[in-house]
């Protein structure tokens, strides 16, 4: 196991959560299957899962930027596509590198899985609470209307 799912990572948004939550499932899964020794295929069947899982996530957290207009999306964006980007690329070579360097990625994904978490998706959620609180504000702004 690479990473431990700790409360350092529980950001309060009970979705972003346990889509972070699963990520580090198969981050664990993809270097388990590497240190213990796993046929290559499998190996390289748990970083093609990972990428896939990532990639639904970046996706369902840019449509919630969008949908809410959230302003750091572009700069939180970037960080998403700069990641993509060295995944596509790992992708390409899993097959032929050796274990060290297959490693080395993996810590490379998790330092920046908790980096991103901690920073960037905790200001988003930050941003998300703030809309609910502001939306519950106006809902009893409008029953206080009515009575
Ligand atoms: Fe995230
Ligand atoms: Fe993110």
């Amino acid at each position: 196991m690479l990473i431990d799912w700790n409360d350092r990572l529980v950001l309060g948004d009970a979705r972003i959560d346990q889509e972070h939550q699963d990520l580090v499932t198969f981050i664990n899964r993809f270097f388990d299957a590497l240190t213990n020794g796993a046929p290559r295929d499998e190996v390289c069947g748990a970083a093609f899962t990972l990428a896939e899982q990532v990639t639904q996530h970046f996706n369902s957290e840019v449509y919630l930027m969008e949908a809410l207009h959230y302003g750091a999306r572009a700069a939180h964006q970037r960080e998403h596509k700069a990641l993509m980007g060295e995944l596509g690329g790992f992708l390409r070579r899993v097959g032929q590198e050796d274990d060290r360097e297959l490693l080395k990625v993996a810590v490379f994904i998790k330092d920046w899985f908790t980096t991103h978490v901690t920073t960037a998706d905790a200001q988003f959620v930050g941003f998300l609470q703030d809309e609910v609180s502001h939306e519950d504000a106006s809902e009893e702004r409008s029953l206080a209307e009515m009575c």
